[in-house]
């Protein structure tokens, strides 16, 4: 089986190899490596399930890894090197996918685990194949939410080990949210939930998104929405049209362009006040320092040191 989100796919291999990086690696706690590792056996680098049985002859060969018998197709060297093409095309992009990982893990564990804060649910929308959902389900009731045929791939996908996370299928552009999340025995519309739309908004039409947030305000007034913004009129020409282009050949539809005063625009008009956001990796790891410069190589100085892609944050609403 073929995942059915080619966006979703791109998302996580880039993220999956870059995470891998001597410098980049210890800026992500051991249980999302231990989530990308698990998958990584079962998920082809081209974005197809692995069979069970050649799933154990994979996992027997990885047994012999210190013996070099095992040789990981995602840690292939053609896959660095389509980073570098990817990064030359739309410069900052990697970036941008690193950035996004930590700043909305590191912003989601620091408002669920603040002694004032409300939250004890998490509802990820368009969750794809991330590891939000299976990574917070340890100590808290999380939902992901996506369309029927990527629910299902992600059942196939999920580490089974620890795995609470409850995965519902649902279009947002044909289903109402509450009548989704009533469904869910588990779900608790009493209980106040953060909502992440990671990398959603842009393929969902803007009726759909107005709807969307409405509905998550009327089903708790004090639920919150964190998501990440990307301007595309920010961009230059040249990675304006790689970007879109990238994005037509997968199949997937992008919606109109709303830039970052338009979205807070519409989260306001219904309640939603911006609390705050982030937009570089150096902004969310305050002084410290990265790594000795010297000792970084290619791809970690693309991501470490330069600037994000032009027009992507993360904005955090109560
Ligand atoms: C770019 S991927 C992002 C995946 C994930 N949030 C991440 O950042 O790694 C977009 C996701 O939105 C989902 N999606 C697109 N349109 C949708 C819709 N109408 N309703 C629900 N999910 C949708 C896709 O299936 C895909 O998983």
């Amino acid at each position: 089986m073929f995942i059915p989100s080619k966006t979703a796919f791109n998302v996580y291999s880039k993220f999956t190899t870059l995470r891998k990086h001597p410098s980049i690696a210890p800026l992500f706690p051991p249980i999302i490596h231990s989530y990308y590792d698990q998958t990584e056996v079962k998920l082809n680098s081209l974005g197809r399930l692995i069979s069970p049985q050649f799933k154990r002859k994979k996992v027997t060969a990885r047994e012999l890894q210190d013996k070099k018998a095992f040789k990981n197709p995602w840690n292939a060297t053609w896959i660095s090197k389509m980073l570098i093409l990817d990064d030359w095309l739309l410069k900052g992009d990697l970036h941008h996918i690193v950035f996004r990982k930590l700043a909305l893990h590191r912003t989601i564990q620091d408002r669920l685990m603040n002694p004032n804060s409300p939250i004890t649910q998490l509802v990820i929308l368009g969750s794809g194949i991330d590891h939000l959902g299976w990574v917070f389900s340890d100590k808290y009731v999380c939902f992901e939410l996506d369309i029927e045929p990527m629910i299902t791939f992600k059942k196939k996908l999920l580490p089974t080990l620890n795995q609470k996370v409850h995965l519902n299928d649902f279009d947002a552009t044909k289903n109402a949210l509450d009548q989704c999340l009533k469904q869910q025995p588990e779900f608790n519309p009493k209980r106040p939930s953060l909502f992440i739309t990671e990398g959603f908004i842009d393929y969902i039409p803007k009726d759909n998104l107005v709807s969307l947030l409405s509905q998550i305000k009327h089903i708790n007034p004090k639920n919150e929405w964190m998501s990440t913004h990307f301007d595309r009129s920010l961009l230059s020409r040249n990675q304006r049209f790689f970007f879109e282009f990238g994005i037509q050949i997968t199949g997937e539809q992008l919606q109109s362009n709303l830039d970052k005063e338009q979205v807070i625009s519409i989260g306001s008009n219904i309640g939603f006040a911006l609390i705050n956001e982030w937009s570089n990796i150096l902004e969310l790891l305050g002084n410290r320092s990265i790594s000795n410069e010297a000792k970084l190589n290619k791809i970690e100085r693309k991501v470490l040191q330069q600037n994000n892609m032009n027009g992507c944050s993360i904005l955090h609403f109560k």
